[in-house]
């Protein structure tokens, strides 16, 4: 299969479905990608579903660079983004481009993704003029938290011209994709059908050009929290919990390890 490059995914634009999930290391991001995922997303989702952070907010630019790196090794086909992580771009365009190009020359990776609509217009010019290929993130965008008081669905009553003055915003600053996240299904697809960058949905319905999901999420390795949006496809918490007990167990009753497991 092809490499997936900025051209091809902008090309899958009402077409076939994109696909991307989240990876933060080098088994996963081998799995993902032989299995054919089209985007590996280093999300700062890494913060709460890996280093234990109650949000996204703590995350690093050194944390992000030293996960995607791992990523960036296991993957051959899929495009890989880098998450730009909370006050590394939003103090001014020249933070925003330096952070992104190191990110990019230090991690391997080959597109940066930012949060915010209209507020990031000229920094995402700025980064695209340099040739940084930006994703932009709008709805329910995580470093928001303590703005929003929470993860709620966005673009409900007033914010509805909101969301698609950012929409707008991001792709006339020269964005190649939009994530859409927490935003009702009904202007997901108007946003969709409006642009003409690729728009990749997170709880935001069917009719986007692509989807993503956390893939812990999508396993079920993160015990019971499991957001409305999200479909899981497995429950390894449930296995690994049952095949860590039976090494436990084997351990101490010591049928592991056995002769097969032994050098002679
Ligand atoms: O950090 C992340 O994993 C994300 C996705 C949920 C879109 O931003």
């Amino acid at each position: 299969m092809d490499k997936i490059t900025v051209p091809s995914l902008k090309s899958m634009k009402g077409g076939a479905k994109i696909t991307m999930l989240t990876a933060y290391d080098h088994p996963t991001a081998k799995i993902l990608d032989k299995a054919g995922v089209d985007t590996i997303l280093v999300g700062d989702s890494v913060g709460p579903v890996v280093l234990g952070y109650p949000n996204t907010i703590p995350v690093t630019v050194e944390e992000m660079i030293h996960h995607t790196r791992a990523v960036v090794r296991g993957t051959k086909r899929a495009l890989v983004i880098i998450d730009m992580p909370f006050m590394s771009y939003q103090e001014s365009i020249e933070q925003a481009k330096r952070n992104a190009g190191r990110m990019l020359k230090e991690s391997g990776a080959e597109a940066v993704k930012l949060e915010g609509g209209s507020a990031m217009r000229e920094t995402i010019r700025a980064m695209v003029d340099v040739d940084i290929p930006v994703v932009a993130h709008i709805g329910l965008t995580p470093q928001s938290i303590h703005r929003m008081g929470g993860y709620k669905v966005q673009g409900k009553g007033e914010d509805v011209s909101k969301l698609i003055e950012d929409a707008k915003a991001v792709e006339q600053a020269g964005a190649f994709m939009v994530v859409l996240e927490c935003v009702p299904r009904q202007l997901a697809k108007e946003i969709t059908e409006m642009l003409s960058i690729p728009t990749i949905g997170i709880g935001a319905g069917p009719d986007c050009d692509g989807q993503v999901l956390v893939f812990h999420d999508l396993l079920g390795l993160l015990g019971d929290f499991r957001p409305k949006f999200v479909k899981q496809y497995a429950n390894l918490s449930d296995i690994i919990d049952t095949a860590v007990k039976s090494y436990i167990s084997e351990v101490t009753s010591g049928t592991f390890p056995d002769d097969s497991q032994s050098f002679h």
